[in-house]
């Protein structure tokens, strides 16, 4: 098998907050990217302005953040969501982000490879978002890596003060799910013939 490229991957926070964990673990995720041979890269997507999805405001043409969104997935070769678990599911603006996204023919998600991780204050990390967020994902025809899962229990224990990862099995945790992102990204790729 040919070495892969270096690939562009988009980082979507499910949290909007300037401290947010899973904003850290999107960090994190970014420098084992860095570090693979391919040395891939991850930027963050600012979706704060996405308004609340109204379908009259739809048709009289895309808000300017969310055709930003759009661009934005639709040039990247993979999608990175780190994301809070809110109530047992998913952020309600994560999900607003992803209604406005899932809108026309030419929907970005459509075979677009999409890893996730969650962090969280609790114990379980978040297990039960993820799999609201794959049923989400699936919908949109989504091309959704499925293992190994990474959920980041007692967040607030495994990040310092500048938000870097004091926790080497995470690291290696989450190290674990890039490669295993950038080979999906490859074999979609294949499969797709691209
Ligand atoms: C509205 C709300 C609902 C929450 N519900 C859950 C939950 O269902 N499960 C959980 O593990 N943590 C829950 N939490 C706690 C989050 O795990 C914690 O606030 C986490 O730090 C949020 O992620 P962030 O740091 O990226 O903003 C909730 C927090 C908020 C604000």
């Amino acid at each position: 098998m040919s070495s892969p490229s270096p690939r562009r991957i988009l980082g979507l926070c499910g949290s909007l907050r300037a401290g947010s964990l899973n904003r850290h673990a999107l960090r994190l995720a970014g420098e084992q990217l860095a570090q693979l041979p391919e040395a891939h890269s991850l930027e963050l997507l600012d979706w704060r302005e996405v308004p609340p999805f109204d379908a009259d405001v739809l048709a009289a043409g895309l808000p300017e953040p969310v055709r930003r969104a759009r661009e934005a997935v639709a040039a990247a070769d993979g999608v990175l969501i780190a994301t809070p678990e809110y109530n047992f599911s998913l952020p309600g603006m994560l999900k607003n982000l992803i209604d406005w996204l899932s809108r026309g023919e030419d929907q970005p998600f459509a075979g677009k490879p999409v890893a996730m991780l969650s962090a969280a204050t609790g114990p379980l990390g978040g297990a039960r978002v993820q799999y609201d967020l794959r049923k989400v994902l699936l919908f949109v025809n989504a091309s959704v890596l499925v293992k190994p899962e990474v959920f980041i229990g007692q967040a607030q224990t495994k990040f310092d003060a500048d938000g870097r990862c004091t926790d080497a099995a995470t690291v290696q945790f989450v190290r674990t799910q890039m490669q295993a992102f950038v080979a999906w990204i490859e074999a979609t790729r294949r499969q797709r013939g691209g």
